[in-house]
């Protein structure tokens, strides 16, 4: 019997071992790695050796997760000559680097700090069975393959940037991020604690902030742009903050992890929580009450501190005070974007300020304030960091600058100055943007940062001059919580994308190869999914682009896994492994139903089934004249989603007058005329003002065939709706339909986004 379970036993170590020997890919992908024979088994006859207790204590932490799940109790010794695992200090090494030599017998580890030393057991620990992070015992061969690894990181600032803001991030979750962080080698994680949605940090000298500024109203039923905000008398239960205490926890565990904690204060704007709590920091021309938002705030993201009241300042340099004394970090974020400054223009005390500073405008004043604070934080011993609007005005003293805004090039403006900059672009590495084909997306706002579009980013620019290079301190994903009601949403939109960051952030440009990255973040996504972490799998959905040209409708299918293949049914069938393989645009001359899905190599579907329905009436498959670049969607066959960022929806920079023809080819019977509008009224996305439908034979005389109007209360209707918006046409026979749609214009007083100017997005044109 004893024997029978020996057998078993090895078999299923067997059987590990192959799977483990598999798969060397590893992310962040090293500088130098190259694959020997073999394996380095750990057991309980390991011996590490160590130089200093520094040592030791890496060895410790790495030992106490090995024998967590595999009950190994290795040693540590001081004899170098006796150790398997050999640490090794190698001052020629840079700070963050390492060696790493494995072979069956031995595993030696140089480097010249902790840090790098640190990288080594990260390495190592994902080279390791993920089943390394379960937190029960696990059978196992724990071996790790023998490689030789010479690593170290591009950038020094390999950052993530965590809202807790608009979703108070429980702590537990904080920490879990962070360890998934280590694992990537990343070592900064800047903390946006305060915005207009929420202060998450406890202050003793000011305890209203978090007593009335950590909570708000519940319109946890409305997505966050849509959300009214709050009267004086509703109840406050959403919400929550960090003790200092809690602090101190986050802090000293990313200190062990090698992570520094970057706290932002954000100010003069983004700040409704701390007003909501002490009103009189605000202008005192805001005679409204001030609450915590609930969402994007309308004209209430005017409400900003007041830059004439010296009580401000004397308040953000006490916060500052206890911030500094919780924070390790050399540096503190100040935050400074987007400030509307439409109360400042108001306000008595902000238009003296501007008088006795000889400032010239308000922007002026952002730079005054900003640079106040700047240099109290600098007398406290600690660098300034700051959004990239103050490059609007004259920039505080040695400030470093995150580029944000589009593709971040504002902070280039800060580098022509000798400043350091972050690249943080929004275009690029705002985690809250769709991360996969939008139809099987949770909403969120914008248009897409794929898995892809992170990996590919490289964010020195062969137009740059050499001396930003030299100032770019590095990059950072940053993720708004804005669409997050729960932690597991912020795993979702943090992993796998923080993979990609890390990747550009610590591998060599030249080096990036996407097949490999995949397999080693499959590796890392086993290793965080034991940790509890839901990651995203958008990466195995399909992309669909439907042009219509000739009559046709051409179907485009794409996954940004190569190692996938796409199968698909024409007959409404569901796709399995047998169905046929996608290689080619498949072109549709008639309705029909194309469903597809990705499968891996075993067969097993991957991704989501895609279910797309081909429409079919006069106008499908024609061609749009005179209309711009999107209007070709609107003969698609294919209607949009409700998100109208899905690229199946139309829209133009100005909607007051929209206006295109349809090209029919040859004079037609018209019955029907219908066109679909979508609502999304937290963006300000509404159907237009009117409709008229035009019918010419010669594209150059048009009389008018029907036409549509309707009123602000049709329109401003809150909700996430499509409306098919089907006009009343006289019989007629033609070639050429000219439509002219009106937008509505500004939104109206009682709508959240108040005196905004709306927008009008069509996504087919049905003509019968
Ligand atoms: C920002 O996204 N407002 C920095
Ligand atoms: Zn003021």
């Amino acid at each position: 019997m004893r024997k029978f379970a020996f057998i078993i036993i090895l078999l299923t170590t067997l059987f590990n071992v192959e799977i483990d020997a598999l798969n060397t890919n590893i992310v962040p992908q090293p500088l130098n790695m190259e694959v020997g024979d073999g394996q380095f088994i750990f057991t309980d006859e390991t011996k590490f050796g160590v130089e200093n207790s520094m040592q030791e204590r890496i060895v410790a932490n790495f030992i106490e997760q090995l024998n967590r799940v595999s009950g190994i109790q290795p040693k540590v010794t001081r004899k170098h000559k006796k150790a398997h695992v050999k640490l090794r200090t190698n001052k020629t090494l840079k700070s963050e680097a390492y060696s790493l030599d494995v072979t069956p017998a031995t595993v030696v580890i140089e480097a010249a700090d902790d840090k790098g030393f640190y990288y080594a057991m990260q390495t190592i620990r994902l080279l390791l069975p993920a089943q390394i992070e379960s937190a029960a015992l696990v059978q196992c061969t724990w071996a790790i393959p023998a490689v030789k690894i010479q690593d170290e990181p591009r950038f020094g600032y390999r950052g993530l940037m965590l809202d807790a803001s608009r979703f108070f991030i429980p702590k537990e979750n904080v920490l879990r991020i962070i360890d998934c962080m280590a694992m990537l080698k990343l070592n900064k994680l800047h903390f946006h604690l305060i915005d207009d949605n929420g202060w998450r940090i406890e202050i003793k000298k000011y305890p209203k902030l978090t007593e009335v500024g950590a909570w708000r109203v519940d319109r946890g039923d409305l997505p966050f742009p849509a959300r009214p905000n709050p009267t004086a008398d509703e109840p406050t239960p959403i919400g929550g903050f960090y003790t200092q205490d809690d602090i101190r926890e986050i802090v000293a565990y990313a200190d062990q992890r090698h992570i520094e904690v970057i706290p932002e204060i954000e100010m003069p704007a983004h700040t409704n929580s701390s007003l909501a709590a002490y009103p009189n920091l605000a202008c005192p021309v805001v005679n409204r009450f001030i609450g915590v938002l609930p969402g994007g705030g309308g004209s209430h993201a005017d409400i900003i501190y007041c830059a004439g009241n010296e009580e401000v300042f004397s308040f953000l340099e006490d916060v500052i005070n206890e911030v500094i004394e919780l924070f390790p970090s050399k540096y503190i974020h100040l935050g400074g974007d987007e400030a509307w400054k439409s109360n400042w223009k108001k306000c008595p005390l902000c238009q003296q300020r501007i008088k006795e500073e000889g400032l010239n405008c308000e922007e002026e004043l952002q730079g005054y304030f900003m640079q106040r604070m700047a240099r109290y934080v600098r007398q406290q011993g600690k660098e300034v960091m700051g959004w990239d609007e103050l490059t609007n005005s004259k920039l505080p003293e040695d400030v470093i600058i995150f580029g944000w805004q589009g593709y971040g090039n504002a902070a280039l403006k800060a580098a022509e100055q000798g400043h350091r900059f972050v690249m943080t672009p929004a275009r690029i590495m705002y985690l809250i943007r769709y991360q996969g084909p939008q139809w099987f997306e949770p909403v969120t706002y914008f248009g897409n940062n794929t898995l892809k579009d992170v990996y590919d980013y490289e964010p020195i620019q062969a137009n740059w001059k050499p001396q930003y290079a030299d100032l770019l301190m590095g990059v950072q994903a940053s993720l708004w919580t804005e669409f997050c009601n729960s932690a597991e949403d912020v795993d979702y939109l943090v992993f796998p994308r923080l993979a990609a960051l890390a990747e550009v952030a610590w591998s060599p440009k030249d080096s990036k190869d996407w097949a490999s990255f995949l397999k080693g973040l499959d590796k890392y996504n086993e290793h965080i999914a034991l940790k509890g972490v839901g990651y995203a799998k958008s990466m195995f959905n399909i992309q669909h682009t439907i042009i219509p040209s000739n009559n046709q409708v051409n179907v485009a299918l794409e996954c940004i896994r190569p190692d996938v293949t796409i199968h698909y049914t024409l007959d409404n069938s569901e796709p399995t492994a047998n169905s046929p393989v996608y290689n080619n645009t498949l072109s549709f001359d008639q309705a029909g139903v194309l469903k597809c899905a990705t499968f891996a190599s075993d067969n097993k579907q991957v991704g989501q089934t895609l279910v797309l329905p081909i429409n079919w009436n006069l106008a499908t498959g024609k061609t749009i004249i005179s209309g711009n670049t999107a209007t070709k969607v609107l003969t698609n066959g294919i209607r949009g989603s409700l998100k109208q960022s899905d690229f199946e929806w139309c829209s133009w920079e100005k909607s007051d007058s929209v206006s295109f023809v349809v090209d029919l080819e040859k004079e037609q019977p018209i019955q029907s005329f219908t066109i679909g509008s979508v609502t999304n009224y937290g963006m300000s996305v509404h159907k237009p003002a009117s409709i008229v439908v035009e019918a010419s034979n010669d594209n150059i005389n048009y009389h008018k065939i029907g036409t549509a109007q309707y009123e602000d209360a049709q329109i401003f209707v809150p909700g996430n709706y499509i409306d098919d918006c089907e006009i009343e046409i006289a019989p007629s026979s033609a070639r050429y339909l000219r439509i002219t749609a009106k937008g509505p214009g500004k939104s109206p007083q009682s709508h959240v986004r108040a005196g905004q100017e709306s927008r009008v997005m069509f996504d087919e044109i049905i003509i019968n």
